[in-house]
């Protein structure tokens, strides 16, 4: 592995691509535990130098995978997980449902009964039908209110959540914010603190910051009318990765204490000392994995403009939806040979469509069918999302662990996997 200090970020070498490719097959997601614990400590010691008071969750919808889930609690994180199948996940990697904060804006009844019953630590609660449904049952767990600060945060629009028309939250803006608070605390629920999640993969923090604010105005404006006392802030994920070079985003030590300083500077006269909260997923989990392919094959065709040349490879759009979802790039290196002469080239999927994973991405001229294939930064939202289209079977993921084999934590799929839900 290349030397990256502090060894956050996974690059393999030529030799150890080889290695997992041919001893896993491809394609294959690849996640590095030191790099992913290292993230994690290195996140927790900033936020910790940034606030007095501080809760890491991690957003499990990123990568729930059970390994994953356990590494992610041992090195201090709540889980944050957003259906019954993630809180499933949790559970199963033996993380009490204590330690998890459940999520939805469209909870179903039997999702919320087996939280509660199971124990869950926090209940995010998204809109009123859901709080009238806690008000009937009583519901005892924390309860924190999920807020829609206002705030449009640069990125990709499917992936904007804080801004007012967004389906997430309880509108501040428009009053309906207070008025379902002051419903819970007149209904003596457990209410614990506010929520919000402006968005994903932001490159600065400034829309995170104005939501943060708008987070700790609206506990002080509760605490005036009512005298609740805030218990804790969750200010959401959504800081990004490094994709593709050039696309920086702020480092973590920054982004905390921009985010978290003016909070603590805005509650300082006041008697709210809240716990601060943050979920984030892609940035603990992004950059510590990455996705061999093999070239399949070679097609160099013309076009308007003179010709260009594919590389077909082993997987596509159904291990990598991000691509054509939203138009999301990445690095793409030749994990078999080094090369001063690079060529442009457009790697596509082997799905029954265009799909073009990687356009117009430099990799050596000698690029041939055979070689492998390194993604980087795709430990975040790839399993996850990945799926059976043209009945392809969904690839392994291999850990990397310091101590031991890699080590596969969730096998390829088989043809009996992908027929066992269907009835003669
Ligand atoms: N908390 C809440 C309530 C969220 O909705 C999300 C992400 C997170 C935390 C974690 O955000 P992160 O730190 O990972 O940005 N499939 C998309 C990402 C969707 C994110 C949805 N919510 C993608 O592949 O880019």
């Amino acid at each position: 592995m290349e030397n990256l200090a502090p060894s956050e970020k996974l690059i393999l070498d030529h030799s150890q691509a080889a290695e997992l490719a041919e001893r896993f097959g491809t394609p294959l997601y690849v996640i590095d535990e030191q790099c992913f614990r290292n993230r994690i400590r290195h996140y927790l010691a900033a936020f910790r130098a940034a606030a007095p008071s501080v809760t890491l969750t991690f957003a499990s919808k990123a990568n729930s995978l059970i390994q994953i889930l356990k590494i992610a609690h041992e090195e201090g994180c709540l889980i944050d997980v957003a259906s019954e199948g993630e809180l499933r996940a949790a559970l199963h990697a033996g993380i009490p449902a204590s330690d998890c904060h459940f999520h939805g804006n469209a909870k179903g009844r039997t999702e919320l009964q087996f939280a509660i019953k199971s124990g869950i630590g926090q209940i995010m609660v998204d809109n009123f039908q859901e709080l009238n449904w806690h008000i009937k049952h009583q519901t005892p767990s924390e309860l924190m209110f999920r807020l829609a600060p206002g705030v449009d945060p640069k990125t990709h629009e499917a992936i904007s959540t804080g801004q007012a028309d967004t389906k997430f939250g309880f509108n501040i803006g428009d009053g309906s914010a207070l008025k379902a608070v002051k419903m819970a605390l007149d209904a003596k629920l457990n209410v614990h603190g506010f929520h919000c999640h402006v968005g994903s993969q932001l490159l600065d923090p400034e829309a995170q910051r104005v939501g943060a604010m708008q987070l700790a105005q609206f506990a002080i404006d509760i605490y005036n009318q009512t005298q609740f006392l805030t218990k804790e802030l969750n200010f959401g994920g959504g800081l990004g990765v490094e994709y593709v070079r050039g696309e920086s985003p702020i480092s973590i030590d920054e982004y905390c204490e921009s985010v978290c300083r003016p909070v603590l500077d805005l509650l300082a006269p006041t008697p709210i000392k809240p716990v601060i909260t943050q979920e984030p997923g892609r940035s603990l989990i992004g950059e510590q994995g990455v996705t061999l392919y093999q070239v399949l094959a070679k097609k160099t065709v013309p076009t308007v403009n003179g010709e260009k040349t594919y590389l077909s490879v082993d997987g596509g759009l159904s291990d990598n939806p991000r691509v054509v979802l939203y138009g999301a790039k990445y690095t793409v290196l030749n994990a078999s040979r080094s090369s001063d002469q690079m060529s442009t080239f457009t790697v596509s999927g082997k799905h029954c469509e265009t799909d073009t994973l990687f356009a117009d991405v430099q990799l050596p001229a000698d690029t041939e069918p055979g070689d492998y294939i390194q993604v980087l930064c795709t430990g975040a939202y790839n399993t996850m999302m990945s799926s059976n289209y043209n009945r392809f079977l969904r690839p392994p993921t291999v850990l990397i662990t310091s101590s031991d084999e890699p080590k596969i934590i969730q096998r390829r799929e088989s043809f009996e996997d992908l027929f066992a839900r269907e009835l003669n």
